[in-house]
C-alpha cells in the first residue's frame, strides 16, 4: 500500500520541475520536460502493482517470469492539463484503458464544474490513476474522485507535478483512501487559487495559451 502522500524527490524529477517552473521556459520547452517527468512519475505511481509469473523459455532454460496481474489500468485524465502528463505515461503503458474528466474552475467561486466525463468500463477491477498536474484547492480532484468512485472505481491513485497543502489536506479529508504522489509539496495558495511559488497555469504553459 502507497502511503497518502509520496513526494518524488529523485534529483531528474526535481531538476526537470526547476526549469518548469521558470517563466522564461517556452511552450515547447515545457511540455517537453512535462513529458520526461511523467516518465518518472509514472515509475512511482505504478509501484506495487498486482503481479503473477508466466512460464517462458529464454535462451538459455525456461522459466517463470514476473508479468503484470489483472485487467489493464485505467488512466483517467483531468482535463484539460491532465493530458500534458498522461501522454508520457501513455508511452510507459501503452495498454491502459483511458478516461477524460472534464472540469473547470468557477473563477469566481473556485468550485469545479463538470463538463464532460468518460471512463472506462470495469473500473471496479483496475487500478485506476487520475491525473492532473496542479493538486492546487483540492476541488477538482476531490470531484474527479468523486466521479470515479461513482463509475465503480475502488483502487484509485492520483498524480500530480506540484501539490499545495490545502488540497493535499481536502483529498485526505474527502478520500483517504486515495494515495497521492506528486514531485513536490509547494508553501500556499494564493487569492486566486494558485500555487505560490508554482509554475503558473500549467494548462496554458502546456498549450501556449492565455
Ligand atoms: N491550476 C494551475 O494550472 N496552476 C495553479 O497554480 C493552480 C491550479
Amino acid at each position: 500500500m502507497l502511503d497518502h502522500l509520496t513526494i518524488v524527490t529523485h534529483p531528474l524529477v526535481q531538476h526537470k520541475l526547476t526549469i518548469m517552473r521558470k517563466k522564461e521556459t517556452s511552450t515547447a520547452g515545457f511540455r517537453r520536460l512535462l513529458r520526461e517527468i511523467s516518465l518518472l512519475l509514472a515509475y512511482e505511481v505504478t509501484r506495487e502493482l498486482d503481479m503473477t509469473t508466466m512460464r517462458i523459455e529464454t535462451p538459455i532454460c525456461e522459466m517463470d517470469a514476473p508479468i503484470l496481474d489483472g485487467k489493464k489500468l485505467a488512466l483517467i485524465s483531468i482535463l484539460r492539463a491532465g493530458n500534458g502528463l498522461m501522454d508520457g505515461i501513455l508511452e510507459l503503458i501503452p495498454a491502459a484503458r483511458v478516461g477524460f474528466i472534464g472540469l473547470y474552475r468557477d473563477p469566481e467561486t473556485l468550485q469545479p464544474v463538470q463538463y464532460y466525463a468518460k471512463v472506462p468500463e470495469m473500473l471496479e477491477s483496475r487500478l485506476v490513476i487520475a491525473v492532473d498536474p496542479m493538486l492546487a484547492t483540492g476541488n477538482s480532484s476531490v470531484a474527479a474522485i468523486d466521479l470515479l468512485k461513482a463509475a465503480g472505481a475502488t483502487n484509485i491513485r492520483f498524480l500530480c507535478l506540484l501539490a499545495a497543502p490545502e488540497g493535499i489536506a481536502r483529498m485526505k479529508a474527502a478520500h483517504p483512501d486515495v494515495p497521492i504522489v506528486t514531485a513536490a509539496v509547494d508553501e500556499k495558495l494564493n487569492d486566486h487559487g494558485y500555487i505560490v511559488p508554482g509554475l503558473g497555469d500549467a494548462g496554458d504553459r502546456m498549450f501556449g495559451t492565455k
